[in-house]
This record gives structure tokens, C-alpha cells and sequence, in this order.
């Protein structure tokens, strides 16, 4: 594959660069670095990397008329201020819009989508199927939503999965690298009263291998375990793994505004219609993330959510 990756530099475009390039493949990076770090891509012989927002027309373009892709990965997103609605905007809908309509040049064989599970509103229904009506309410599930909308409308053999939290190295938004960093720190947390998915790395991998293959399904899938787990679960598998003994339990607060209490998706049209199911089970997951903060560390943690007051 001549494989062409925007946000290659982020948590899941680096394990994906990391699977892709060893195996032979060519790859080609478009990240901004505004999440990603440039560190996390080695100098190696089948990766080339631009430093660039695709929110730049000209870049873009430059880019698949001289790369000339075979397949592309679309993983590059702005989320990280809430408020910057004109960033959010520039770079999942400007920027999608800009990869997907280079990408309708000759010879691209697939285009994946990464979608977050945020454009389906506070369902009551849990776990969400993929046919529910999608009203996302932020900024960041807004504009991931319109540029999914681009995605399915281009014509290009398509999928755009929608991803459950995907749980591997570099994992740097959420609950597990939060509580992880400020447990060792010896500083407070607490929990929103919340229920999320987690899906492993390798699952993600899997699912990717798979919509990649020729002749693949084009459509929207939810990529899930369907399982749910609290964060107050979450927080006290961390705080036993660093082994830490708050005085005091951890405070469970009500999710603010911006945030939603479940998000677990059914994957059961993705079972069906890719022959993909989740291999790696919830508790494996976890403790492969955090024996790999174990080795790293954590470094800047994000969130697509609001601080509470
Ligand atoms: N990680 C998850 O569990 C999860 C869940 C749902 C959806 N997603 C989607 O998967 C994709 C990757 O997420 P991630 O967790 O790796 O996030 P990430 O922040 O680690 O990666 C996003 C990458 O995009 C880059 N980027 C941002 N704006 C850019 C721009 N204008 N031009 C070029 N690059 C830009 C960032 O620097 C970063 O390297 C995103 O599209 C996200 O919406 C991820």
C-alpha cells in the first residue's frame, strides 16, 4: 500500500504507523502537531512526514498529487479546547473536507473514517446500535458529525468506524491516564458518574486490517466490545495498580453538561456485516495500558470535555 494517514502523530496514527511501515508498507504523515508529538514517529526508511494542518487546501493537495496514495486513513481531529469552536471546525470539517476531496482522485482504493461515538447524543439506548439517529451537542461531535457526513457522501469505498475508547500506548485523553498521572502525583480525583466502553489496541488494529482489504464493506460501523464499565471501576483498578490508598473515597459526581452517562456501542452490525469482533478482553486491556505508562509515563492529557466548575 501507498497508505496516506493525517493525525499519523496521535495516539492511534502512531500505532498505526508503527504496524504499517515494518510491514513494507509507504507511508505518508500529515499532522499538525497540535495533540501529536513529532518524537513518536521514527526516521525511518517508508515514512515520510508534513508538518501541516489539512486544514490548508494547497497542502493536501500537494500532497496526494505527489504521494499518489494508495489508501488512506483519516485520523487527524481537533478537539483539545472545547471553546475553539473555529479550530474544531477548520480541521474536522475545513480539513476532512479537504482530504476526502483529494482522496476522489484516481487510485484510491479505500478511505477509513475514525469517528467519535459522541455524535449519537445522550442515548437512552444502551448499547447504542449504529442505526441511532445521530444529535451531537459539542463542538468537537458537531463537526466530527459533519465530517463523517462528507465522508459517506464522497462516493470513495469507505468506512468510517465509530470507535469505543481505544486503550493502548500513548493513550492520552480520558479517565485511565488521568487517574493514572495524578494518582502517582498523590493529588485528588473523582469520578463522573459515567459508563464507557474500552477497546484494545489491538482490536483497533484488527478492524482497521480489515476495512483496508479490497472489496471491504463501505459504511458506518461501531467498533466496540459492547461492554460497559463505570469510571469509578476504572479508577479503582488504577488506584490498585499504582498502588494507591486514598483516605477517602473517591468522590462520584453527576457528568456535567457536555459530557454523556453511557457510551457503549453494539457492534452487532459490525460482527455481522465485517465478520470483526473484539478478541481482547476488558480486563487484559487495562492492564496492558498501564503496565505501558509503567515504562513510559504519562505526558499531557486531553479532554474533549469541559472542566468543572
Ligand atoms: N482514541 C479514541 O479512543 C478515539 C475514539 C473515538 C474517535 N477517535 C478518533 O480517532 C482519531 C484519532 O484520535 P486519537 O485518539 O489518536 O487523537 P490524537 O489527538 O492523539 O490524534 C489526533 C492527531 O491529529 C493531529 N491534528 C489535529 N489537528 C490537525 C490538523 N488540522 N492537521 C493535521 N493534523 C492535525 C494531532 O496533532 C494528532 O496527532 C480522531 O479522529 C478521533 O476523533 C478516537
Amino acid at each position: 500500500m501507498r497508505l496516506l494517514i493525517t493525525g499519523g502523530a496521535g495516539c492511534l496514527g502512531a500505532s498505526l504507523v508503527e504496524r504499517f511501515v515494518p510491514a513494507g508498507h509507504e507511508v505518508l504523515v500529515i499532522d499538525n502537531f497540535a495533540t501529536g508529538k513529532r518524537e513518536v514517529l521514527p526516521a525511518v526508511a517508508g515514512l515520510t512526514v508534513v508538518e501541516g494542518s489539512i486544514a490548508e487546501r494547497a497542502l493536501v493537495d500537494g500532497c496526494f498529487a505527489e504521494f499518489r496514495p494508495s489508501h488512506v486513513i483519516h485520523s487527524a481531529a481537533a478537539y483539545k479546547d472545547p471553546d475553539d469552536w473555529r479550530e474544531d471546525a477548520a480541521t474536522n470539517v475545513t480539513g476532512t473536507i479537504n482530504v476526502v476531496d483529494a482522496a476522489r482522485r484516481p487510485g484510491v482504493a479505500r478511505f477509513v473514517n475514525l469517528q467519535t461515538a459522541l455524535s449519537y447524543w445522550r442515548s437512552e439506548v444502551v448499547p447504542i446500535p449504529v442505526t441511532h439517529p445521530l444529535r451531537p451537542f459539542t463542538s468537537y461531535g458537531i463537526s466530527k458529525t459533519a465530517g463523517e457526513a462528507y465522508v459517506a457522501m464522497s462516493g470513495l469505498p469507505f468506512a468510517s468506524l465509530r470507535l469505543a475508547n481505544v486503550t493502548g500506548p500513548r493513550l492520552a485523553i480520558g479517565p485511565i491516564p488521568t487517574f493514572y498521572k495524578r494518582l502517582k502525583a498523590g493529588q485528588k480525583c473523582f469520578c463522573s458518574e459515567t459508563v464507557r466502553d474500552f477497546l484494545d489496541m489491538e482490536d483497533f488494529l484488527a478492524v482497521v486490517d480489515r476495512v483496508l482489504e479490497d472489496g471491504a464493506p463501505s459504511g458506518v460501523f461501531n467498533v466496540s466490545t459492547g461492554e460497559g464499565h463505570s469510571i469509578e471501576e476504572i479508577f479503582d483498578l488504577v488506584a490498585a495498580h499504582v498502588d494507591a490508598r486514598p483516605d477517602e473515597p473517591v468522590p462520584v459526581v453527576a457528568p456535567g453538561p457536555d459530557d454523556v452517562p453511557a457510551v457503549v456501542l453494539d457492534p452487532a452490525h459490525t460482527h455481522e456485516t465485517l465478520g470483526w469482533r473484539a478478541r481482547v478482553g476488558f480486563a487484559e486491556t487495562m492492564a496492558r495500558v498501564l503496565e505501558w505508562y509503567d515504562a513510559h509515563g504519562v505526558t499531557d492529557v486531553y479532554s474533549h470535555l469541559k472542566a468543572p466548575r
